[in-house]
């Protein structure tokens, strides 16, 4: 359909919604509804509310090696041309350690062994086949941290028995359901068994794309998905190490009082920050934005620009112009359609800010360069396991110390004239202080601002305006301080 087409198709609807307002104060009781008189793009009667009963087997089928509907994260490729095709979609219940953050491992509960799960993209009036074995009872990765248990699949995408479809089966069982895609959206999908809210914090959830039977009005280069969840993690308190790095499980106490340790887009804290989505000055971007929660609201935003277009929850019905920020409560999707004006990195964030310290935070470089590498492919071949490069030589520790003083200090320590703002300039600071001073400054600046003369000084110079906890791990702060001791009192302009 054009987006002329679709104008004209709007216009059309909000009419007959008049007209039929003026009718109704005319209708008596008794008459019949009225035929209506355009056809309803979700007509009851073209739709399968009667699928079929599930079955559930106590074998293992083998995974077919790729699934064309299936997606990792961020990247999508759109559904295929005819609607009403039966598309297949196998999601295995697993358990993985994952990279949460720098030097926490995560142990997870997944979907088709990824956090977020592979998306799933499909046609409005697509049949979905959908199969999953219970595989929590295998130790897929050697690492020795599965956790037997029962898992179910319940898509926001279907409209079925929930006691049929979305039943827990057993490690070592196979469940398989049919459904027809009968709603365009940005669905989420996630386990539905008890207690819910730990399988979805420990990572069942995943995105289901449902384009529209005529596919998007509007034209893009780039698409997107994007998952924002939340997680509740503590240190294992058997003290398991994943190569010599903490492992972190479920903290339930966390959750209940809905205080999350880390929040996410796409299960990596500052993932995209780390490794940035590319996209071209000028281009039009499409992002599938998910909140899974499971607690928490995302004010999904992205500094620099303008959402254009928005179609909540993914549906065409749902569009809004000119949008700052899309509210998204838990399990609510979106479309969001913008352009990139300018030759620039644009920031994406959960634009309640607490979240974006809690790792909500992305970059789409726009610069034009080259595009940025992909993070790389966790592999986890059976007994063998990598670890994600960390910085080795001087320049790299020099890089990594000057992306976060930019992204954490910059703003108080410089304006963009490069002359202090609201804190010292720290052209040679390295001189004045000591390693020593300047670790337990980053590390954690409340104690010293009441105990340390040096520190008091600063607070009285400063206008007693203390300085924040910049949130530093000890390598971060090494890094930091590497890239300080480059600014030497004679250089040019200040940090
Ligand atoms: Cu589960
Ligand atoms: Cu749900």
């Amino acid at each position: 359909m054009t987006s002329a087409h679709f104008q004209t198709h709007r216009r059309g609807a909000v009419l007959i919604g008049l007209l039929a307002l003026i009718g109704a104060c005319n209708v008596s009781p008794q008459s019949a509804p009225d035929k209506p008189t355009v056809s309803d793009p979700y007509d009851q009667s073209k739709m399968d509310l009667a699928p079929k009963p599930s079955v559930t087997t106590q074998d293992r089928p083998a995974a077919p090696a790729s699934l064309p509907a299936l997606h990792k994260l961020p990247d999508t490729a759109p559904a295929g041309d005819a609607a009403g095709k039966l598309v297949e979609v196998r999601l295995d219940a697993t358990n993985k350690v994952i990279d949460l953050a720098p030097n926490v491992k995560y142990a997870g509960w997944t979907f088709g062994h990824e956090i977020p799960a592979p998306s799933v993209r499909v046609r409005q009036g697509d049949r979905v086949r959908f199969v999953m074995t219970n595989r929590t009872d295998e130790n897929l990765d050697g690492l020795n941290v599965s956790s037997p248990m029962m898992h179910s699949m319940d898509f926001h995408s279907a409209m079925v028995s929930p006691q049929d479809k979305y039943k827990s089966i057993a490690p070592g069982e196979t469940l398989t359901f049919e459904f027809q895609a009968n709603y365009p959206g940005v669905f989420m999908f996630h386990c539905g068994t008890p207690p819910i809210y730990e399988h979805i914090a420990s990572g069942m959830y995943g995105v289901m794309i449902v384009e529209p039977k005529d596919g998007y009005p509007t034209k893009v280069d780039r698409e997107y998905v994007l998952v924002q969840s939340e997680f509740y993690a503590k240190l294992d308190p058997q003290g398991r190490k994943i190569d010599g790095v903490p492992l972190y499980v479920f903290d339930s106490d966390a959750m209940l009082r809905k205080q999350p340790t880390h929040v996410v887009f796409n299960g990596r804290v500052n993932g995209y920050v780390e490794h940035p989505l590319v996209a071209k000055p000028g281009e039009r971007v499409r992002f599938f934005v998910l909140n899974v929660g499971p607690n928490d609201t995302s004010s999904f935003h992205v500094v620099g620009t303008i959402f254009d277009r928005v179609f909540y929850e993914g549906n065409l019905g749902n569009e809004m112009r000119g949008m700052q920020t899309v509210l998204l409560g838990a399990s609510n999707g979106t479309i969001v359609e913008f352009v990139l004006a300018e030759k620039a990195k644009y920031i994406i964030v959960d634009h309640e800010f607490t979240d974006v310290r809690l790792g909500a935070v992305g970059l789409i470089d726009a610069t034009g360069g080259q595009p940025a590498a992909r993070p790389p492919e966790p592999e986890h071949p059976h007994g063998e396991h990598t670890t994600a490069p960390t910085p080795v030589t001087p320049e790299q520790v020099q890089h990594a110390g000057k992306e976060l003083f930019t992204q954490r200090c910059a703003f108080c320590h410089v304006t963009a004239a490069g002359v202090p703002r609201i804190a010292p300039d720290l052209r040679g600071v390295t001189g004045r202080r000591s390693k020593e001073w300047l670790t337990r400054w980053l590390e954690d600046p409340a104690p010293m601002l009441v105990s340390d003369p040096v520190a008091k000084d600063l607070l009285r110079q400063w206008n007693n305006v203390p300085m924040p906890d910049p949130g530093l791990d000890a390598k971060q702060i090494e890094a930091v301080i590497e890239y300080l001791g480059t600014l030497t009192a004679g250089s040019g302009t200040a940090p």
